[in-house]
């Protein structure tokens, strides 16, 4: 299995277009890179490619990914679908950018789906501009894909539906040529039950790694419990991810983390932050980051 990542930095971005924080002013220097919105690039052999999740900065994800390059007929791509994990606009709005495809399917948690047909209609507003086919995610055709549930955090836009979760899962993808797995869960609100069970064994974990602490938004006047609400489980402290990556220390695990917020530390490799997180063996990879699993 190819994977690429297209993009490594929460929604918003990073910098953030409306941001001035000390972070944002110097994104883009040799040791704070600029990272677009998280997604992810998957493909059995290298020649067809599955989006995970769809973010606003696709255009621009795309057109920096020699694999997913046109050709070689005027209109031909290698994107064949888009699987996600969640409603989220950061993961979905780049559905809208794809429309020049003519149709792609998209596969999705029943309450995502549901979100995009009603909340959030893109599937009716694409359907103006193609044949777009709408499936439940564990019917995706392509890798060996085992789904876990890990919260029912509705978007912004769908904060008050009654529609029954998970609206938040992560994927298992497995390669069953070469046994190479690659778990991707970019939304977690705290570590989930059978989330060791869910990673063991995979040969790579890209985690949530939005906030490196609990009360990282306070500069931009977000308060802990607003931060917390927000579902993503911090990195650092007893109840951060790191501690319990490190449970995972001898299994043979790559970790990794993506979506990272513009107000996380580990955007600076030069911050003890990153040094502590790389010195505990895990990865902080950059947009742009291709794994053969
Ligand atoms: C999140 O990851 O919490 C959401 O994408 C926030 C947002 O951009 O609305
Ligand atoms: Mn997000
Ligand atoms: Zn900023």
């Amino acid at each position: 299995m190819k994977v690429r990542l297209l993009g490594t930095a929460a929604g918003g971005g990073f910098p953030q277009w409306n941001c001035a924080c000390a972070m944002c002013a110097v994104a883009g220097s040799p040791s704070v890179p600029a990272r677009t919105q998280d997604c992810l690039a998957v493909s059995p052999q290298g020649t067809d490619w599955y989006l995970v999740n769809a973010s606003p900065d696709i255009r621009a994800q795309v057109l920096d990914a020699p694999p997913l390059a046109p050709g070689p007929g005027p209109r031909d791509t290698p994107l064949r679908g888009a699987l996600l994990t969640d409603a989220e606009l950061d993961h979905t709005l780049g559905l809208m950018s794809l429309r020049e495809l003519r149709g792609l399917s998209v596969w999705a948690p029943p309450a995502v789906l549901h979100a995009l047909g009603s909340r959030f209609p893109i599937r009716d507003l694409v359907a103006h501009y193609g044949d777009w086919r709408w499936q439940p995610a564990t019917a995706f055709p392509v890798l060996d894909v085992s789904v876990l549930a890990v919260s029912d955090k509705r978007p912004k836009y769908a904060r008050d539906s009654t529609v029954d979760g998970p609206w938040v899962v992560a994927y298992r993808l497995a390669d069953p040529v070469t046994g190479g797995s690659l778990v991707y869960a970019p939304c977690l609100a705290t570590w989930p039950a059978c989330f060791d069970e869910f990673v063991d064994g995979a040969s790579c974990v890209l985690l949530d790694g939005t906030f490196f602490a609990a009360g990282e938004m306070a500069g931009t006047g977000t308060s802990s419990a607003a931060q917390r609400a927000m579902g993503h489980v911090p990195i650092e402290g007893p109840d951060g991810s790191l501690r319990r990556i490190r449970e995972h220390a001898a299994s043979g695990t790559r970790w990794m983390y993506t979506h990272l917020n513009n107000t996380n530390p580990l955007l600076d490799h030069d911050s003890p932050e990153y040094r502590a997180v790389r010195d505990a063996g895990v990865e902080v990879p950059l947009d742009g980051t291709s794994m053969d699993l």
